[in-house]
């Protein structure tokens, strides 16, 4: 039987898709900065003849991939928007109009309906922000000793609410007094102290978290979009960022809807567009 695999290569992770020998879809990703790792690994299976490919690190990987008999391109949107919509059916969701935001190195927005799809914005600020904050800000590098210590941190001593900021006095009525009114923003205002690791990742957590879904409101109230599906490896066992999307999202009166596989949507639309 002629195998098929799907790879998306971003700018931190390499996702890839591929079907068992029940017609399984499997998941699995590497490293982007150890490519030779995963044309190993490639090369290891070896009936792959098909490969559909995506994300920014395609070329790097076509390069190497000099064996294999054909290689099939694909628009990272539009596979990341043929993967999505693959799982929203598997996953029994509804919905055709949606703003979906994928939380890779950086936040790429996009719009979908029955009938189209668009890049509608995206910021620099993502998961690659998250790490590279972490580290410049408590020397941690390794991803899951982050989020461990995150989740147990507390922003209360470094961001500013809208409460800390209205003393004494009601807020205005379409803030919440505990909502974020700045970022960090306590500490430039107090005598400065040493802050414990946890609490500062929590709130670099909540940083990224925050403007994230910010703009991802913002896009889906000009979008006239209910429903914003967040995607994208940072969402990995990260309950806490979830959490944070999940919460503002639905303050503002949006759905958020995260997906089971919510990494692999590029990897699973290159795949698809190959074997369909
Ligand atoms: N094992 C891991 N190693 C490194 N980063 C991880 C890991 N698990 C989750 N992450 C988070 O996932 C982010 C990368 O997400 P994703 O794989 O969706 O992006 P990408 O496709 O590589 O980037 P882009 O789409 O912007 O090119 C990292 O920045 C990090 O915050
Ligand atoms: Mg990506």
């Amino acid at each position: 039987m002629t195998k098929a695999i799907g790879i998306d290569a971003g700018g931190t992770l390499t996702k890839l898709a591929y079907l068992n020998d029940m017609n399984e879809i499997q998941l699995k990703h590497f490293p982007s900065n150890d490519l030779p790792a995963v044309i190993d690994w490639i090369h290891q299976q070896n009936d792959i003849q098909k490969i559909g490919l995506t994300g920014g690190r395609t070329e790097q990987v076509k390069l190497m991939l000099d064996s294999v008999k054909s290689v099939h391109y694909i628009v990272e949107f539009e596979a990341t928007l043929k993967g999505v919509r693959y799982q929203l059916a598997k996953e029994g969701y509804q919905f055709d109009k949606s703003i979906i935001t994928n939380i890779g190195t950086g936040t790429s927005i996009h719009f979908m309906d029955e009938k189209e799809h668009m890049r509608v914005g995206g910021t620099g600020v993502g998961g690659g922000t998250l790490i590279g904050l972490a580290a410049l800000t408590t020397g941690i590098h390794d991803y899951q000793e982050v989020l461990q210590l995150a989740k147990d941190g507390n922003r209360q001593g470094i961001d500013l609410l809208v409460q800390d900021i209205y003393q004494g006095m009601d807020t205005p009525s379409e803030l919440k007094p505990t909502l974020t009114a700045s970022n960090f923003g306590k500490v430039g205002i107090k005598e400065f102290e040493k802050y414990e690791q946890a609490d500062i990742l929590a709130t670099v957590q909540g940083l990224v978290g925050e403007v994230i879904t910010t703009l991802s409101i913002q896009l889906a109230n000009q979008m006239d979009a209910e429903y914003i599906l967040y995607i994208g490896t940072t969402l990995d066992h990260n309950d806490k960022l979830r959490e944070i999307i999940a919460d503002y999202t639905i303050l503002k009166k949006k759905t958020p809807v995260f997906l089971e596989d919510h990494g692999f949507s590029g990897a699973i639309g290159a795949l698809m567009n190959i074997i369909e």
